[in-house]
């Protein structure tokens, strides 16, 4: 198929030291990633962001999700997130297949 959730969900493991999803996520080091694709960047209630995050005007559509996690600090300079990026557009296809089977809670 186009998306592999199980593939995604193999990837997500190099998200997980740093994100919670799914029923009663909390934030960690980074926000809780219920509802991301369609949500507005910075939106998370509690979860203190960077100035940069919050103000980056952003909408996690898919293409801009893929964008960002290719090279996070390209897409919003000054982002506290420290990841260097997954560059394989299949592997961010499959890991965005993941994202959307949860919705925001
Ligand atoms: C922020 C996704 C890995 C720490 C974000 C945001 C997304 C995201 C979409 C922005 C959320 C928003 O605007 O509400 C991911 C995905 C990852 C990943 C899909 C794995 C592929 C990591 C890792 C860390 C991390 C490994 C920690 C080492 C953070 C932090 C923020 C953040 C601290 C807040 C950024 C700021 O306020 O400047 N992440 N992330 N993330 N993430 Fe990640």
């Amino acid at each position: 198929s186009a998306q592999d959730i199980a593939a995604g969900e193999r990837s997500w493991n190099k998200c997980r030291a740093c994100h919670q999803i799914g029923e009663g996520a909390k934030n960690l080091v980074g926000p809780q990633l219920n509802g991301l694709i369609g949500r507005h960047s910075g939106s998370v209630e509690g979860y203190s962001y960077s100035a940069a995050n919050k103000s980056s005007g952003i909408t996690w559509d898919e293409a801009v999700f893929a964008e960002y996690i290719k090279d996070p600090k390209a897409k919003i300079p000054g982002t506290k997130m420290i990841f260097p990026g997954i560059k394989n557009d299949k592997e961010i296809l499959d890991l965005t297949a993941f994202l959307k089977q949860y919705d925001k809670d």
